[in-house]
């Protein structure tokens, strides 16, 4: 049994197994939890549940707690069905249980479920008294779902934050303190990176709304990985800076390479940077994982990418990360593009159009050699580096 707090449990279920996350094609090299809780007060409270496969875990852990049919109230602070998938099953035992959500949670309840249930809709700043403490709710919309919310427990001090704060990590440990924290954050950083980055405005926004609440906080608990209790502010500080777009002086390299001769070219690139100071990472995307490269672009200031031509085009494994590119916005980032090619060479010119499409200012010209580099074609490769580094260098300085 698994408790945060007095009569306050953690009655989610371990993914150990999940590498590829379900609907959104995302990584999840450390599995994930979905977390779910009950809280027993006068009124019996069960927030979020779990991903219908794992039901039987789930209704396993609550039944270590509490007798299903005694709960009340099921809030649902978003009904991906990640964490909505066992509401028909709990619904079977506790029938008259008053499901809470958000105005477009109703909707999402419904659409996903087309059942009669009793939903009561609350807005932010509602509060449910449950006996003892209350629930207050703070809606979230767009974070990530229009449905989001948070549900605040005052006396305990608990933020439920759903998918905010979250992160793809399983563990036996049901605390950041329990846990290898520096894994812990990686992985909510790729969380924010790859789900959260469109909305990074109304992260920023909400996050100075809930500042302006004043409550005070013992714990933030999301609904995937571990729940933060020790110092439960400082992953809200993280996302006020990974809101912010701000990145670090670095540059990815990421390319992929027919016969060899791009990859020489992305190398030899690297080595340029590396004269002026200016660190990076390089990533072949036919071997190298689509969220981590993305992780690393989110972080970079300077992104550069290379292909061999193929069909007069790029080879399609860039494809998916030029495309969530686009889809993710990232912000303040600059780029330029490089290639080996044997007779058409349009690669780089079609890489330029990607990073454009992309947001990603490019500052400087192209670089393409045909066949396979010579000698002094990758110096002009090092040169290439140096002077996409001091721009970044400059850049800085401003
Ligand atoms: Fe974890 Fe948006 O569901």
């Amino acid at each position: 049994m698994k408790k945060l707090k007095d009569r306050i449990y953690w009655v989610g279920a371990n993914d150990w197994e999940v590498r590829y996350f379900h609907g959104y094609e995302l990584s999840t090299h450390r599995g994930t939890t979905y977390n779910a809780y009950l809280i027993k007060d006068e009124k019996n409270v069960l927030i979020d549940t779990v991903w219908e496969p794992l039901t039987e875990n789930f209704l396993e852990r609550l039944k270590e707690v509490i007798d299903i049919k005694e709960i009340d109230y099921v809030v649902i602070n978003h009904a991906e069905p990640d964490h909505s998938g066992a509401l028909p099953v709990i619904m079977e035992y506790c029938p008259n249980a008053i499901i809470v959500a958000s105005k477009n949670g109703e909707e999402s309840i419904k659409r996903h479920y087309h059942k009669e249930w009793n939903i009561k809709v609350v807005k932010t700043g509602d509060k449910l008294n449950i006996g003892k403490n209350d629930l207050i709710f703070v809606e979230a919309p767009m974070l990530h779902w229009p449905d989001s919310m948070f549900a605040y427990l005052t006396g305990e001090n608990i933020l439920f934050s759903n998918d905010a704060f979250g992160q793809h990590f399983a563990s036996s440990g049901i605390f950041n303190d329990e846990v290898d924290e520096t894994e812990v954050y990686q992985e909510a950083l790729k969380y924010y990176a790859n789900i959260l980055t469109p909305f990074s405005k109304l992260v920023t926004k909400k996050i100075e709304e809930l500042k302006s609440l004043n409550l005070p906080v013992d714990m933030i608990a999301p609904s995937h990985g571990v729940i933060w209790r020790e110092n439960p502010m400082r992953i809200v500080e993280k996302y006020y800076e990974w809101a912010s777009g701000k990145s670090d002086n670095s540059v990815v390299i990421f390319y992929n390479s027919m016969w060899g001769a791009t990859k020489k070219m992305a190398e030899h690139i690297g080595d340029g940077l590396d004269k002026v100071g200016v660190s990076y990472k390089i990533y072949n995307v036919a071997t190298a994982d689509k969220n981590d490269v993305l992780t690393e672009i989110f972080k970079s200031k300077g992104i550069i990418c290379g292909s061999s031509t193929v069909n007069n085009g790029i080879l399609g494994s860039l494809a998916p990360v030029l495309e969530e590119m686009q889809g993710l916005k990232f912000i303040d980032k600059v780029g330029a593009s490089f290639g080996s090619y044997g007779w058409s060479g349009e690669s780089p010119k079609v890489l330029e159009d990607f990073l454009k499409k992309a947001k990603v200012e490019i500052i400087q010209d192209n670089i393409k050699f045909k066949y396979i580099p010579n000698e002094a074609e990758l110096v002009e490769c090092i040169e290439f580096g140096k002077a996409f580094g001091n721009k970044i260098l400059s850049e800085s300085e401003k």
